[in-house]
C-alpha cells in the first residue's frame, strides 16, 4: 500500500467539482481552482455505498478465478527477500559489523536533506500497514473472517500483509543506522498515525476497495521507483536497490489488483463502472493523510510538497495513473453497461484531462508564489524549501 497525496492533487470530487485542499503554505488569495461541473445526472453520491447480497456473492463465485490467477502473484516465502539481505549482517564478528554500518553512513552522509523527508515520509506510510490490514479485512465477500481462512481472497490479504510488512521493517532500519534522522520524532509520528488510522469511506465496498488498491500500489510503484532513482543520483547505490526492490514487489502488488478490477469489469460491468466513478469522484486520498509529528499541523501536507518539488510523486503521476488504468481496463470500450453505468463511464474517461487541466493552474499559481520554507522535525529541525 501507499503514499501520499501531493499538494497539487489532494483533490476530492463532489457535488461541487474538484477540491483543492488549502494548507496552510498557499498563496493566501490564490483561487480555488474549480472545474466545469459535469452534468448533475453525474454527481450523486450515494449515502452508502454497502451492497446486496448477491453482489457480494459474486466473489464466492470467483474464488476458483482468484486461486488460479491471483495467488501465483504471491512469492513463496523461501524465494522471498528479507530485510536482513539489504542490511549490516548483525551476525558477523563486532568489528566486521561495525565497519558495514560505517560503511552505510559514509553512503547516506550526503543524501540531500529534502531527499530524506520523502523517503521518511514514504517509511512512515508503509509503517501503518496495521491500518491497511485491518481496513481491508473489512471489505465484504473477501474478509478473513477467522483470522485464518482459507479462501483465496483471505490467504492473498495476509501473504499481501507479510510481504508488505517488509518495506516499512527494512527502511526503517536503513534509516536508523544512517543516523542521519531523528528515530524518536519518526516513530512518534508511525505512533500517532496507526493510532489516528486513515480516511477510506468507502462502507465495506470490495469494488471499491479493489479499485482503490489498484491505483495506491500503482503510485507506490512510482514513488519508489523515483526514490531509488534518486538514491543512485545521491550516491547510494545499496538504497537505490532497496527502494527499487520495493517498487517491484509494489508493482506485482498492482498487478493483482488491476486483474481483479479487470475480472470484476467482466462478470458485472455496471456494479464495477459505477465503483470506479464513485471511487474517483470521492479522490484517491492517500493512506497517510492523516499523519502528524505533534509539531507540525500540516506534516503532510508540507511532506506531500517536497515529494512533489523532487518528482518523486506529482499531481501528473495522479493523471497518468488514471489514464493508464482507463487504457488496461479499457474502459472507453466497455458495453453491456446500463444507463448508470454509461454515465459512470463517461464521467470516468473524460476525468484525466480535467486534472491535467487543473495542474497547469496549480503549476502557475505556484510560479508565482515566493519560494516557502519548512521545519521536519524529522531531520532535526532542518529547514526545507517547499516550491
Ligand atoms: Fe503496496
Ligand atoms: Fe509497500
Amino acid at each position: 500500500m501507499s503514499m501520499f497525496t501531493p499538494k497539487m492533487v489532494s483533490l476530492t470530487w463532489n457535488h461541487n467539482g474538484f477540491h483543492h485542499r488549502q494548507s496552510k503554505f498557499s498563496k493566501p488569495h490564490a483561487r480555488k481552482p474549480t472545474l466545469p461541473k459535469a452534468p448533475s445526472s453525474t454527481l450523486r453520491t450515494p449515502k452508502t455505498y454497502s451492497l446486496p447480497p448477491e453482489k457480494i456473492e459474486v466473489f464466492k463465485s470467483l474464488e476458483g478465478w482468484a486461486s488460479q490467477c491471483i495467488l501465483p502473484l504471491v512469492k513463496p516465502v523461501e524465494q522471498s527477500w528479507h530485510p536482513v539481505d539489504f542490511l549490516p549482517d548483525s551476525s558477523l564478528p563486532v568489528e566486521d559489523f561495525n565497519n558495514k554500518v560505517r560503511d552505510l553512513r559514509d553512503r547516506t552522509a550526503e543524501l540531500p536533506d529534502d531527499y530524506l523527508v520523502v523517503l521518511v515520509g514514504d517509511m512512515i506510510t508503509e509503517e501503518a500497514l496495521p491500518t491497511y490490514q485491518t481496513r481491508l479485512n473489512q471489505l465484504h465477500g473477501v474478509a478473513d473472517k477467522t483470522g485464518s481462512c482459507t479462501s483465496p481472497w483471505a490467504v492473498w490479504s495476509r501473504a499481501w500483509t507479510a510481504e508488505e510488512n517488509r518495506h516499512g521493517d527494512l527502511l526503517h532500519t536503513y534509516l536508523y543506522l544512517s543516523g542521519r534522522v531523528d528515530m524518536r520524532m519518526i516513530d512518534r509520528t508511525i505512533h500517532y498515525l496507526i493510532a489516528a488510522g486513515m480516511q477510506w469511506d468507502i462502507d465495506k465496498n470490495p469494488y471499491m476497495g479493489f479499485v482503490y488498491t489498484s491505483f495506491q500500489e500503482r503510485a507506490t510503484f512510482i514513488s519508489h521507483g523515483n526514490t531509488a532513482r534518486l538514491a543512485k543520483k545521491n550516491g547510494d547505490p545499496v538504497l537505490a536497490r532497496i527502494c527499487g526492490t520495493i517498487s517491484a514487489d509494489e508493482k506485482r502488488h498492482e498487478n493483482a489488483y488491476v486483474k481483479i478490477v479487470e475480472k470484476l469489469l467482466e462478470v458485472d460491468p455496471t456494479e464495477t463502472m459505477v465503483a470506479i466513478s464513485n471511487m474517483m469522484r470521492k479522490g484517491i486520498t492517500m493512506p497517510a493523510l492523516l499523519m502528524q509529528d505533534g509539531k507540525d499541523p500540516h506534516l503532510f501536507d508540507h511532506f506531500s510538497a517536497v515529494a512533489q518539488r523532487l518528482g518523486v510523486y506529482t499531481a501528473a503521476d495522479y493523471a497518468d495513473i488514471l489514464e493508464f488504468l482507463i487504457q488496461r481496463w479499457k474502459l472507453e470500450k466497455i458495453q453491456d453497461l446500463t444507463t448508470e453505468g454509461r454515465r459512470a463511464q463517461d464521467f470516468v474517461c473524460g476525468l484525466a484531462p480535467r486534472i491535467r487541466r487543473l495542474q497547469e493552474r496549480a503549476d502557475e499559481r505556484a510560479r508565482k508564489t515566493e519560494p516557502h520554507s519548512v521545519k521536519f522535525s524529522w531531520i532535526f529541525n532542518k529547514e526545507v524549501s517547499l516550491i
